[in-house]
């Protein structure tokens, strides 16, 4: 009997013995091509040996180092890498703060958010917004920022309630549906609800909009249309309310640009990292608050009030270089951007199986959803949960992908997420296509036998 708390008892995982490239092998002599990256994590792939190198030389140095003594090099040299990247605007007097994982950076963007008011002598500031059908961690203020019913009902009693806006889910826009607006419109009409939120809070209480540039699990890929962003950003520009990008999914390549805003040449104020930071390699978060933010602590008090033991751990940050590194050295992004159409195009292929109602989504960050009637939309009972029938008929073929479901209401909704590491290549890329298509048939028999 194990002593691991799973993270579901009723099911039985694999033990993972090794990893390489896009493969991931168990004790069990099984290989699994690794179609989702982990959970969007491992976007270089697994096995990079510069960057176990990098680690153990940091290791033998130091290990260890608390930020209230020291700072270490390789903290320095990863804020420097990571704003490096951020646009222009950024460039000069942004900095970042390193935490272990994306929930603790959601977590610090939010607590940075209303310190930076209460620095600049504005107490009265405390309420963030945020979208319905996202996912900003597991933390309580990430937790009440995110807007997924099924991972918010438990815990609703230790959260706070804020103001939520509709999610961006093109695919079942509600005025397109009812064919009162384009898509343009749809777009707009998203965005525009952010205005009247904050004048329905309160102008002067709203102290931060969140939200993914791209929703990740909590909907499965789905990307706003153009303009959307754009408006988002004049909007708290109006009201000077902080504009969160949570980049911990889309962040550092997944969408073919370094940031997910870039895609719209938008400039947040704050920016939350996790993930594809270090690739997987360690654990390692980072927020970027830009220079209007860091000036508020710079020329005030000059003391953030908030900490953690672990931020900005050598060893985790020396993985980050390495990582980002890594990513640069091989042209990693541009490699994305490039196989974008192509990657979309072998996923359309998919629309062959009844069940795929919806593929969507940017760079190599795809979500397929479900349905139980392609014509109307109509998804699929919430049991069994297709999306983890899909999963299960995957993993029998050797292949990762990454199952979500409640995306429409918390409830109903199912999709699966595919997207592999950067460095795939082509031949294993068609390998993940061939075994997605038959784990997508072995479902979709399943589902029809059970009508
Ligand atoms: C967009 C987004 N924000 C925050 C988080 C939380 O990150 P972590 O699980 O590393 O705490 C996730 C995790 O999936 C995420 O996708």
């Amino acid at each position: 009997m194990s002593n691991f708390f799973y993270r579901n008892f009723k099911r039985s995982y694999p033990t993972i013995s090794s990893a390489k490239g896009v493969w991931v092998n168990d004790t069990e002599g099984n290989s699994y091509l690794d179609g989702c990256s982990g959970a969007i994590v491992a976007n270089l792939g697994h096995g990079i040996l510069e960057i176990n190198d990098a680690i153990s030389r940091q290791l033998s140095q130091v290990a260890f180092a608390h930020t209230s003594q020291f700072v270490s090099q390789a903290t320095l040299d990863l804020s420097k890498l990571i704003v490096d990247l951020a646009p222009q605007q950024l460039q000069t007097g942004a900095r970042v703060y390193f935490t272990s994982g994306g929930s603790e950076s959601v977590e610090t963007a939010l607590k940075m958010a209303r310190a930076h008011f209460v620095e600049r002598g504005d107490n009265n500031r405390d309420t963030v917004i945020s979208r319905k059908s996202s996912y900003h961690g597991s933390t309580a203020g990430a937790l009440s920022a995110t807007g997924h019913p099924a991972r918010r009902k438990l815990y609703l009693p230790l959260l706070r309630a804020q103001p939520q806006i509709s999610a961006v889910y093109p695919y079942r826009c509600t005025c397109r549906t009812q064919g009162v607006c384009n898509k343009a419109e749809c777009t707009l009409k998203a965005a525009d609800e952010l205005e009247s939120a904050i004048l329905a809070a309160g102008p002067d209480k709203v102290m931060a909009f969140i939200g993914e540039p791209v929703v990740g699990a909590a909907i499965g890929a789905a990307a706003p249309g153009d303009g959307y962003w754009e408006r988002i950003r004049q909007i708290c520009t109006k009201y000077g309310v902080l504009l969160i990008a949570d980049e911990v999914m889309t962040g550092l390549g997944r969408l073919g640009s370094n940031f997910g805003l870039d895609l719209w040449g938008v400039v947040p104020d704050i920016i939350c990292l996790g993930k594809g930071l270090s690739a997987g390699y360690l654990p390692l978060g980072a927020v970027l608050a830009s220079p209007q933010v860091v000036e508020s602590f710079e020329n005030n008090s000059g003391i953030f009030e908030h900490g953690f033991t672990y931020s900005g751990h050598p060893v985790s940050c020396a993985a980050g270089v390495a990582a980002i590194d890594y990513l640069k050295q091989h042209g990693l992004v541009a490699r994305v951007a490039s196989r974008e159409s192509e990657f979309f195009a072998a996923l359309k292929q998919l629309f062959k199986f009844e069940i795929v109602g919806d593929v969507r989504g940017r760079g190599f960050m795809a979500g397929i959803e479900l349905v139980a009637d392609r014509q109307t939309k109509q998804p699929f009972a919430p049991e069994p949960r297709v999306s983890q029938l899909v999963r299960a008929e995957a993993a029998k073929v050797g292949l990762l992908v990454y199952p979500g479901s409640g995306s429409i209401d918390g409830i109903n909704g199912d999709h699966i997420m595919v997207a592999p590491p950067f460095t795939i290549t082509d031949q294993e890329l068609e390998e993940l296509f061939k075994r997605l298509e038959i784990a997508l048939k072995a479902a979709m028999m399943s589902v029809m036998a059970l009508r």
